[in-house]
């Protein structure tokens, strides 16, 4: 398998010149040359009405994100992906557009993960008298207690013959694992229909997930898939796909009432999709498809997934080593190195000698020439629902890369960290 070329994949991001190590990419990843290209692009020259008779050009620029955004889903029509500004307003949007098709009593499935799709199934459950049930993470750890993880086996007894909607996400932006989402929605279904359920769907959270991983939504047979553009190299929007079944018996159009809709995503996307970003996301996939000669994404993300190991292994060596343990370093999620684990890790330090998370990123603040970050980065309940109890909003310290950090920028924070927890 071809390595990554990782001085060609620098040159793509202007915001690496400076050496600066980015280090908070579950945040917000930079943005490729080629999407801020495409941005300047649309803004200088075909900013204009969008399918208004003068504006063919534009009109085409637009699809092109659509067709990339289809292609990173793997969704089988253009007229499953829609845009929005933000993945926590898509789930809403789909959330408003389904209300019309929950009966009171029906009941939702949702876990402790990022609020995005969490929140808008809780407050439609509380419109509609809906249920809402949780699957909770199970501790993998004996001398650990924050090494938590999903367990299917966990998930499928919350299944009931009401069960109406699982909202799962592929990958935790808190724990760094990702879910096997065939076999969790296989299992899923099948377990509905044998309940009895009058009609069952799943909404997936990519959103930690799709820098990482090669999104598969045919594979994966979920109904609705939501990720950030800007997390994925592009700019600040974000991309949904619903399939063309739940487009035409689950939503009811949230847009204005005398538009015609045709069961096509506009019917969960009020207004604009946001043209010169959707135009600089077409950017994406032909990015994504140079990292590697077979020039597809498959292969791409196989490269990625070595290179993002390389790069994980000495941060989660360092915060695993038993003097660090007794120092009093917990790391969340689970510590082995396979390619279900992201380089995203979050720890605390506790017992007696504990250090705040926010202490700890005011050290590296005050060295300057890293990013990091702590809080709870609206895993809020992940996060308040660990025993022992952590301060929620002191939260986690967070690291994480993506495929364009190199073996010696994590070499360089864990030379920080180790002057920190040696205080
Ligand atoms: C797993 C996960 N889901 C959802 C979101 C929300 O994305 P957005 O900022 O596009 O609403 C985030 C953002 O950090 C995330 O990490």
């Amino acid at each position: 398998m071809a390595a990554l070329d990782i001085n060609q994949v620098r040159a793509c991001f202007p915001s690496l010149e400076s050496g600066h190590i980015y280090a908070d990419n579950a945040g917000g990843s930079r943005t490729a040359q080629a999407v801020i290209d495409r941005i300047v692009d649309y803004l200088s020259n075909t900013n204009v009405q969008l399918e208004a008779g003068y504006s063919a050009k534009n009109s085409q620029r637009v699809v092109e994100g659509s067709i990339a955004a289809a292609e990173l889903f793997n969704a089988t029509s253009l007229d499953e992906v829609g845009f929005g500004s933000s993945s926590t307003m898509l789930f809403e949007n789909i959330a408003r557009a389904i209300e019309n098709d929950i009966q009171p009593g029906d009941e939702f499935i949702i876990t402790y993960e990022h609020e995005a799709n969490n929140g808008p199934w809780k407050r439609l459950a509380a419109r509609r008298n809906a249920v809402v049930k949780y699957w909770h993470p199970t501790p993998v750890s004996a001398d650990n207690p924050y090494s938590v993880t999903y367990k299917v086996e966990e998930l499928l007894p919350l299944v009931s013959s009401r069960t109406r909607l699982a909202a799962i996400t592929a990958c935790s932006n808190i724990l760094g694992s990702v879910i096997p989402v065939e076999e969790a929605v296989k299992a899923l279904r099948q377990r509905a229909e044998e309940q009895g359920a009058r009609k069952f769907e799943v909404a997936l959270d990519c959103v930690a997930y799709a820098s990482h991983r090669k999104m598969d939504v045919q594979k994966w047979d979920v109904d609705y898939c939501v990720f950030s553009v800007y997390k994925v190299f592009g700019a600040h929007n974000a991309a949904a796909y619903v399939r063309s079944a739940a487009l035409q018996t689950s939503l009811t159009s949230i847009v204005h009432d005398f538009f015609k809709v045709d069961n096509k995503p506009h019917k969960f996307q009020p207004g604009g999709p946001g043209n010169e970003l959707v135009y600089g996301a077409a950017a994406i996939v032909p990015y994504l498809k140079s990292l590697t000669p077979e020039d597809n994404l498959v292969a791409s993300f196989n490269a990625i997934t070595n290179h993002e190991q390389e790069i994980l292994t000495p941060l989660l060596r360092f915060l695993t080593d038993a003097k660090q343990v007794e120092r009093g370093v917990r790391i969340m999620g689970t510590s082995e190195i396979d390619p279900s684990r992201i380089p995203t890790v979050c720890f605390v330090v506790v017992g007696q000698n504990a250090i705040k998370s926010k202490d700890i990123v005011e050290a590296f603040n005050k060295k300057g020439g890293i990013s990091i970050q702590h809080g709870h980065f609206c895993a809020y309940y992940l996060i308040d629902s660990l025993r022992p109890k952590l301060d929620v909003n002191d939260g986690v310290v967070r690291i994480s890369f993506v495929h364009y950090n190199t073996v010696e920028e994590v070499e360089k924070i864990v030379d920080v960290l180790r002057e920190v927890l040696r205080e």
